[in-house]
């Protein structure tokens, strides 16, 4: 039996979900995904193909399932998802029609299932955990123990991907296109990819802008080792080039520089993207533009408060004009002040209810003040 038909006759009897996507034929079926059906009291499986814009169903018992799959899947897709009640585990197809492991990891819970009603504890990324691009990345070394002088980087990847987990969760849809301004060497890009696309088996497509040319590089290749076909790098200047143009559910930004933050939250208001976390840092522009003329001024006379100050003042100032434009934004400290100093986060979600009065008050601010902020500049009022 060939290996990924034996890995999936293993895998059957727990099996909840198996995805074989990434076709090396251009004709046939794009995808397809199996499913334990109960027929007529027998566990069968269900297969899903999906060609065109059309979704074919057929039923099988096991023996039929596995001859059939020997047949028509495997070899013939690049990248395999099996889910088991107990374990997720991610194939890859090597040149030689044998399929490698690329990753596991513990199977998420069910919903209804113990933690459902726990959330916040859901914990998203294990020490041990199977994930060689980590290692390839430098956060885990390769028993994939977590390298020390990452762990507080570790800390913020796991808490950042935690909180996207929570609220996405419940939206119950198959595909996910995020995209994350200022990337770097991408260790929430590559986990927010990991959880999506093989913990969860959804969809997913994520494209990390960077100004860096090498370090973009480095990002494909590790992505293409890996099989994360939906894992793409692309140097951009956010604040000037030309993104993504297509359908986006989520922006992320974790410690993009100082206005790159401001555009990442301008494209999300402009493409109307249903999800915005951002972790802002190097906030500057308001320290160097900011007058005098109010109620704060004691709060600018020395300069780590007036840099401080500027600081929170940016966040406020960009809580408000997501506000303003229809998004419902919490501000959290999303790791302890002993991870990163840079803790806070906005997190944003549209609701459409634009709450005008927000960003007046924060345009009469910048009347008073005299400051400049590109989120207010960039998404004008109404
Ligand atoms: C502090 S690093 C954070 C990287 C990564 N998000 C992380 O948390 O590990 C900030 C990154 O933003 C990138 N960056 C800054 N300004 C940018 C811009 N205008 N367009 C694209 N990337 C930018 C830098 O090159 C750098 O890699």
């Amino acid at each position: 039996m060939a290996k990924i038909t034996q890995e999936l006759s293993l895998a059957l009897p727990a099996l909840t979900k198996a995805v074989f996507s990434q076709p090396c034929e251009k004709d046939g079926a794009k995808k397809v995904e199996l499913r334990p059906v109960l027929l007529r009291g027998r566990r069968c499986y269900q297969a899903e193909r999906f060609e065109g814009n059309r979704a074919f169903h057929e039923n099988y018992t096991e023996d039929a399932l596995l001859a059939w799959a020997a047949e028509k899947l495997d070899g013939r897709f690049r990248q395999v998802l099996l889910v088991t009640e107990t374990e997720s585990r991610q194939f890859v197809l090597r040149r030689d029609g044998s399929y490698k492991k690329t990753a596991s990891a513990a199977a998420l819970p069910k919903p209804g299932e113990g933690q459902a009603h726990n959330r916040e504890k859901e914990y998203i990324l294990r020490e041990g955990e199977n994930i060689p691009a980590l290692v390839d990345l430098g956060v885990f070394t390769k028993d994939f123990r977590i390298v020390r002088a990452r762990y507080d980087k570790f800390r913020q990847i796991n808490r950042f991907v935690e909180l996207v987990a929570q609220d996405v969760r419940d939206e119950g849809a198959d595909v996910i296109r995020i995209l994350d301004f200022g990337c770097g060497k991408s260790y929430l890009t590559f986990i927010l990819y990991y959880y999506f696309a093989v913990r969860r088996g959804m969809k997913t497509e994520i494209i990390g802008y960077d100004l860096k040319a090498d370090v973009v590089a480095r990002c494909n290749d590790i992505a293409a080792r890996y099989g994360y076909d939906g894992l793409r790098f692309e140097v951009a200047d956010v604040t000037r080039d030309r993104l993504a143009d297509t359908e986006i559910d989520m922006v992320v930004t974790l410690h993009a520089c100082d206005t790159a933050t401001d555009y990442a939250l301008a494209y999300a208001v402009r493409h109307g993207v249903r999800h915005i976390f951002s972790v802002p840092c190097c906030q500057h522009e308001i320290n160097l533009s900011i007058g005098r003329g109010g109620d704060l001024d004691l709060l600018l006379t020395h300069g780590i408060i007036k840099e401080r100050v500027s600081a929170l003042l940016t966040d406020a100032i960009r809580a408000a004009v997501l506000e303003g434009a229809g998004y419902e934004v919490d501000v959290i400290e999303f790791v302890d002040f002993e991870h990163s100093p840079k803790n806070l986060m906005l997190r944003a979600h549209w609701t459409g209810k634009k709450r005008t009065a927000e960003r007046v008050r924060a345009e009469a601010l910048r009347e008073r003040y005299g400051f400049r902020q590109s989120l207010l500049e960039l998404i004008p009022g109404e």
